[in-house]
């Protein structure tokens, strides 16, 4: 692999954090016309995190930034910048991240939000990576966080059985030697009808009429939803691959977006990548959007070695999907 940049963002640490409450297949075969059976073979899915009432994504995030500081005896007041990727922030305004830095008592930080629903991690890895590639930010924590919950209709059967809560974290710092390679990230707003939340809004607020009230949790069409994610995420991993001059073989890991087993299972098969290679931890958590990614990773950090080539997949509402590339250094 050819060096391609002067400095680069490599990841110095990593935390998660999954809600101790679970809704299992057995719950929702009490809240909608469905099976533990049917569920795990069409998703791969037996349980989902829940995070309680009262709580918010904002405290999921700073829980996975001190198991990180914890894990890797980091300091959070040694944070430049904060970037959460979410798609449901504690409330429209301030920035989740906001309020992220004051649950961790930071008042000198450059702190933002970004929505790229399930691609949400990817879009702000990159945008962390670019940061410390500018040498002006040293310590860049980069969150995928979303408690999807709170827009899950709990007896809707086409989306209960997907979608659970959770936050990861990773820490970026500057390196001369590798890091977080290359990203190819895109979008494409032709998708916006086929997987959304589209109340709360501005186009559509919340004020207690039925016309609005019907916008209140998230809809997908997933059929569509579902072939698009193979073909996007498979073309991506190709296309970023070639462009390093790589190939499949060269990847130790394939981390894809955690949205259905048999979506992560296409994209492996379509990439002829060996099955033990592509990781998975759906089984236990769902589809966390933007948190899946580094949930993933964090769950299988000590099968990961120093050195070792990660290929991260996305696809999510907008639509919007990528890739990364990058080498560990853990
Ligand atoms: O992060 C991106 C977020 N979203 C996604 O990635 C979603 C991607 N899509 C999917 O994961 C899948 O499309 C679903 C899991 C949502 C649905 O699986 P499917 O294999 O596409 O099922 P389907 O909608 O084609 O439905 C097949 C059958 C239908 O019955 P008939 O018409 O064959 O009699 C459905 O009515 O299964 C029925 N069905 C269910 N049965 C029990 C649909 N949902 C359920 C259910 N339980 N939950």
């Amino acid at each position: 692999m050819l060096k391609n940049k002067q400095q680069y963002a490599q990841i110095t640490a990593i935390g998660g954090y999954l809600p101790t409450q679970k809704r299992t297949n057995a719950d929702l075969e009490r809240l909608s016309d469905t099976s533990d059976e049917w569920i795990i073979k069409r998703t791969g899915i037996k349980e989902r995190r829940i995070l309680e009432d009262g709580l918010a994504t904002s405290d999921m995030a700073v829980a996975a930034i001190q198991e990180l500081c914890t894990s890797y005896q980091k300091k959070a007041r040694d944070i430049d910048a904060i970037l959460i990727a979410t798609s449901s922030p504690d409330m429209p305004m301030p920035s989740t991240a906001n309020i992220v830095c004051e649950k961790l008592q930071l008042s000198n930080v450059w702190a933002f939000d970004l929505n790229a629903a399930c691609s949400g991690f990817l879009y702000a890895l990159d945008m962390g990576a670019a940061l410390v590639e500018t040498g002006r930010y040293k310590n860049v924590v980069v969150v995928g966080a979303d408690k999807i919950s709170s827009f899950v209709d709990r007896t809707d059967r086409s989306t209960n059985i997907l979608f659970g809560d959770g936050a990861g974290a990773v820490w970026l710092e500057p390196s001369p030697e590798t890091g977080i390679l290359d990203a190819l990230l895109l979008s494409d707003g032709k998708g916006v009808d086929y997987l959304n939340i589209k109340g709360g809004g501005t186009q559509y607020p919340y004020d207690a009429t039925d016309w609005n009230a019907e916008h209140r949790y998230l809809k997908q069409d997933g059929k569509v939803v579902f072939k698009k994610a193979v073909t996007a995420m498979s073309t991506a991993c190709k296309e970023l691959l070639q462009k390093n001059n790589l190939s499949i073989e060269d990847v130790h890991w394939l981390v894809a977006h955690q949205a259905n087993k048999r979506i992560i299972d296409a994209v492996g098969k379509e990439l002829g990548i060996e099955e033990q290679k592509a990781l998975n931890n759906i089984t236990y958590s769902g589809n966390t959007i933007a948190a899946t990614i580094p949930l993933c990773i964090w769950e299988f950090k000590h099968q990961i070695k120093k050195g070792d080539l990660l290929l991260l997949t996305a696809f999510g509402a907008g639509f919007s999907w990528g890739a990364s590339l990058l080498q560990w250094n853990i």
